[in-house]
């Protein structure tokens, strides 16, 4: 493995010391419409993401709002809150076809190794979306 393998971007590091829409303290301070829990099967660390459902213009069903908090490591926080931003205010269908390389990229690189980390807001984020449809329907 490369030592460049090993570098985090300057943008990760901002994410992960600053992360974006994390939930501080109890869930019940944010006023959410939907949960989703997921772990990683390769290290076992757990990610909750909560989302908050509007309507646009158009009345479709959009991220109003989004938090998240995890056990994940530096990667994990940086690409949820990555996510967390990319996600908000788009039409359900859309957050969920934000992926990885979405993920990647908005961060400037992840080390390859912890692109594992990078899947985990995204799978609670599809978890939390099933939830809110089950929900309503
Ligand atoms: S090592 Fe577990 S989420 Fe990164």
């Amino acid at each position: 493995m490369e030592g460049q393998d090993w570098v985090y971007s300057d943008k990760v590091k901002d994410h992960f010391l600053n992360p974006r829409n994390f939930l501080m303290g109890d869930e019940s301070k944010f006023d959410y419409d939907a949960v989703g829990q997921v772990g990683n099967p390769i290290c076992g660390d757990q990610m909750r993401m909560y989302i908050k459902v509007g309507r646009d213009k158009k009345g479709r069903e959009i991220i109003e709002d989004v938090r998240w908090k995890t056990y994940g490591c530096a990667s994990a926080i940086a690409s949820t809150s990555a996510l967390s931003e990319l996600c908000k205010g788009r039409a359900l269908d859309a957050a969920l076809k934000i992926g990885a390389k979405d993920i990647d990229d908005y961060l400037g690189n992840l080390p390859k190794h912890k692109f594992h980390c990078s899947v985990l807001g995204h799978d609670a984020l599809k978890e939390a979306i099933e939830n809110f449809r089950k929900k309503s329907s």
